[in-house]
């Protein structure tokens, strides 16, 4: 289901933008910086301070995640069904071992909120659409960047 292409963005963009459903009916976009890939067809992340988002996806399991690659002016959308491992449950001893970058987090973690993958889309920029190429848009955007931070 995930591409080589799209793990990559995945792994160099890791603040995703999680959507999911209020008990209202409401859309909610919250961003998550710890989501590992777990295998092709599944993501998860920690449940470091998420009240909403867990709250939302108890109700409707249905989520969407987008990647940004602000350099490369491209995304990658994942469509899928959530469902949740608390500390207390044997299954988030094994989903550990995916965030061993953010052990210095491990007492702030609830859970973890696992992602089964039905659909991944790798998204352009309309930019690609009138010729820009890949490094070209890399190299102006970084320097844009540059310029904001300095
Ligand atoms: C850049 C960024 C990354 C974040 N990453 C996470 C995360 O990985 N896990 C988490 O539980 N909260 C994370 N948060 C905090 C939640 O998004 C924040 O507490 C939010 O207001 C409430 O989340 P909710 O809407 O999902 O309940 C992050 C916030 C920011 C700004």
């Amino acid at each position: 289901m995930l591409t080589d292409v799209m793990k990559r963005l995945i792994r160099e963009n890791t603040i995703a933008l999680v959507a999911t459903v209020t008990p209202e009916g409401a859309p909610a976009v919250s961003p998550k910086a710890t989501v590992a890939i777990l295998d092709d067809s599944h993501l998860a992340f920690c449940d470091l301070r998420s009240p909403n988002t867990t709250r939302n996806i108890r109700v409707n399991p249905a989520v969407e995640l987008n990647f940004i690659d602000v350099f490369r002016r491209q995304a990658c959308r994942i469509t899928g069904t959530a469902s949740y491992a608390s500390k207390s449950e044997a299954w988030f001893d094994d989903l550990r071992i995916h965030f061993k970058s953010w052990d210095y987090l491990s007492d702030r973690m609830r859970g973890i909120v696992v992602i089964e993958i039905t659909r991944a889309e790798h998204i352009l920029s309309p930019a690609y659409d009138v010729g820009a190429k890949e490094e070209e848009l890399k190299a102006d955007w970084l320097a844009k960047y540059t310029d904001i931070i300095n």
